[in-house]
């Protein structure tokens, strides 16, 4: 009786600390976490985000400075897809990943420390990176050929959301869980990722 209760007790104490740890992996700690930075006033989301006077205009009660860059796009002569100047929630990850904003630049202040010159600072020049910012309908994977044909307007398939029909950033990383590393939705293991879209 007695240790059927501690066996009760063991089992919800496992399943309490696998649900907490579930929900512990998200972005404290991880390179978004500016919390460390002296210039964050040692909080997590207010680089990126306001509960009170935020950007409009860019949604996602935006706290951080837009990037007012003009971006070279990805072409080759087999695209299918008319990729456009970054919109969405890609103009609010370019606004630190192209270089010409500074991380501290949030809350209406003037920032001076820029992301660090490595691979992580994508540039003004989008042509070397994977196309985001068009359409991905079910008449461009016909067009395509070798795409997988997109649930809805705002899904692929479970797990990587389209935005109003437009592959950004947001598709394939989520910006607060590390937990798949380098903020993916998927492991990128056997290309799992590339496969959700691509039927190569
Ligand atoms: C480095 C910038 C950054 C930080 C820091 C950040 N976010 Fe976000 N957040 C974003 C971006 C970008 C989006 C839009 C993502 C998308 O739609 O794919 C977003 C979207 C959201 C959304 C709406 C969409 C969703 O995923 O539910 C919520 C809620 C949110 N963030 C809460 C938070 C909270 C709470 C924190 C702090 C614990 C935080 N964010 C920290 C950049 C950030
Ligand atoms: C407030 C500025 C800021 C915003 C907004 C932001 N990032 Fe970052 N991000 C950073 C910094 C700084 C790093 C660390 C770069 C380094 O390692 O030198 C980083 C790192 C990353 C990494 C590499 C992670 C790793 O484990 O190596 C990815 C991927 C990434 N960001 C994607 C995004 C995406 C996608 C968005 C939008 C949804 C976004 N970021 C929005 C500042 C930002
Ligand atoms: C089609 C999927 C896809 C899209 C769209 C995409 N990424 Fe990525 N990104 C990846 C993958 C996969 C990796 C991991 C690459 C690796 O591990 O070598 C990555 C890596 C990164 C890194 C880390 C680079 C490094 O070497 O440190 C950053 C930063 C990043 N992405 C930012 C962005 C931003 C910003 C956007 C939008 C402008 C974006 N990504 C759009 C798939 C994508
Ligand atoms: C969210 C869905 C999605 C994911 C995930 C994705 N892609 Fe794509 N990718 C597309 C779409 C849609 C196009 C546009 C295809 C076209 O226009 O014919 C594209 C374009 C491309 C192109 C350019 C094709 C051309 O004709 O120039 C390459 C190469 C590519 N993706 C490789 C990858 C790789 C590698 C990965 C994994 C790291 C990946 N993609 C992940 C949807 C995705």
């Amino acid at each position: 009786m007695r240790f059927g209760k501690i066996v009760a007790a063991a089992v919800t104490a496992v399943l309490f600390f696998a649900a907490n740890s579930a929900s512990a992996a998200g972005i404290a700690g991880s390179k978004h976490d500016f919390s460390a930075s002296a210039w964050s006033g040692t909080q997590i989301c207010n680089v990126c985000h306001t509960p009170h006077n935020a950007n409009q205009a860019a949604g996602q009660l935006w706290n951080h400075a837009l990037t007012a860059a003009t971006f070279t796009l990805y072409a080759s002569s087999t695209l299918n897809a008319a990729p456009g100047q970054p919109t969405g929630v890609s103009k609010l990850c370019l606004s630190c990943h192209d270089g010409t904003v500074a991380l501290d630049s949030f809350g209406g202040a003037t920032g001076t420390n820029f992301i660090a010159n490595n691979s992580a600072k994508l540039g003004t020049d989008l042509s070397n990176d994977h196309p985001i910012s068009f359409a991905y309908t079910a008449a461009l994977a016909t067009a395509d050929g070798s795409l997988v044909t997109p649930a809805s307007a705002a899904l692929v398939v479970a797990g990587i959301p389209l935005y109003g029909t437009n592959v950004e950033c947001g598709s394939c990383h989520d910006v607060h869980s590390p937990t798949n590393g380098a903020f993916l939705r998927v492991s990128n293991a056997g290309s799992a990722l590339c496969l959700k879209c691509h039927t190569k």
